[in-house]
């Protein structure tokens, strides 16, 4: 995929970006968020992301507070180390009072903010009352932020969407009702429950709801590149932009666009052999945080890595099936090797041609 280069920033941009993201009186150096990801963003990835965006705010993978108020201990799901920062816990459910003891843990474990996710359009969240349905349920969403805003000490945040289907759009209305009830920062994904994570997000959306409210409005939806990162903001007139699906794959894409936006400088990309290197990494660190359920969990994460290269088709087919480390090692290895001796074959013989391998397959 080839992406267009990003436009300079606008001096109003960039006057809006000069200054930390204050969420509540929570400052953040950063106006680049990697967003929640469930599967994902565990303590592992976001040691990855952080490598390239040691200053943005990260998010755990969303967790059940009803969950918790049974299990009273926590899940593994919640863990943070001490020094990562700024990190935020997120949890979902429909009742304010469970709500509120598991926001009171996720401060116990160190969160720096809680955020209360209204999003989600999975069924199995949503027919029990989270996620997105809140949207359709506004006075419960506003429940849920007034209890969670008075039993912790740390600013509580929403993520939602601009509504659960196309005949209803509430983001203008249900976003002022998250202010009105204390939530002091709201992420909105452009795009309607109905729509799950297809089509455009609707960022004329996230532009509504930033002039209705005074609290910042982060911008989500589709940032899949500093090009698009710069375009939303521009767009939309948010306070910062949070990545998603750009990053599966791609635990650099976070840093890339902060490093634009703070210095007007694109970053050079990773090459292939980057990539895979991080993939090694990734791996070799899910196998020492979670043994061989982190092995099956790191196949998914190494096939995504492996793109954009000649026999990446290939290499993801026996990623998909590594059953130990030394497998997925010895197969990312070999495939480092190759595109080294490609590189230094393409050198000798094809100097024109730099980088044969950047090959879309
Ligand atoms: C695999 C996956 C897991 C997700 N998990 C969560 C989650 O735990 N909490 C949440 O608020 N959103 C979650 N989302 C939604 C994303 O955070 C984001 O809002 C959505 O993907 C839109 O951004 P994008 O178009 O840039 O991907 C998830 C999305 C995906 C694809």
């Amino acid at each position: 995929m080839v992406s267009l280069p990003p436009s300079p920033l606008s001096t109003s941009l960039q006057a809006r970006l000069a200054t930390p993201l204050s969420i509540g009186d929570f400052q953040v150096n950063s106006r680049v968020l990697q967003s929640p990801l469930s599967g994902v963003t565990d303590l592992v990835f976001r040691q990855l992301v952080r490598r390239y965006a040691p200053n943005s705010m990260m998010y755990t993978e969303m967790v059940n507070a009803t969950g918790l108020h049974y299990v009273k201990q926590l899940p593994k799901l919640m863990e943070i180390d001490p020094n990562e920062r700024p990190i935020s816990i997120q949890l979902f459910d429909c009742r304010p009072d469970f709500l509120a003891e598991a926001a009171q843990m996720a401060v116990a474990e160190g969160a720096d903010t809680v955020d209360i996710n209204m999003g989600c359009p999975v069924n199995k969240i949503t027919k029990n009352g989270g996620g997105s349905s809140l949207l359709r349920q506004p006075e419960i969403a506003e429940a849920i932020v007034r209890s969670v805003v008075q039993a912790v000490n740390v600013p509580v945040t929403v993520k939602t969407r601009i509504g659960w289907s196309d005949k209803e759009i509430n983001a203008v209305e249900f976003a002022r009702r998250m202010q009105d009830a204390g939530a002091q920062m709201l992420t909105l994904h452009g795009r309607t429950r109905a729509q799950g994570y297809n089509g455009a997000a609707r960022w004329e959306w996230i532009a509504r709801v930033k002039q209705a409210l005074t609290i910042p409005v982060i911008a989500n939806g589709d940032i899949f590149s500093v090009e698009a990162a710069v375009r939303c903001l521009e767009m939309t007139g948010a306070d910062g932009v949070m990545c998603s699906r750009g990053t599966l794959g791609y635990p650099f894409l976070v840093g890339e666009v902060d490093h634009f936006l703070k210095t007007g400088e694109l970053r050079q990309p990773p090459t292939p052999i980057e990539r895979l290197q991080c993939a090694k990494d990734h791996l070799q660190m899910l196998w020492e945080y979670k043994g061989d359920r982190g092995i099956r969990q790191a196949r998914k994460h190494m096939t995504w890595y492996a793109k954009g290269f000649m026999g990446a088709a290939d290499l993801r087919g026996q990623l998909a099936l590594v059953e130990t480390l030394d497998q997925g090692v010895t197969l990312i290895e070999k495939a480092i090797a190759q595109l080294a001796q490609d590189d230094r074959t393409t050198e000798t013989s094809l100097p024109q041609l730099s980088s044969p391998q950047f090959v879309e397959v």
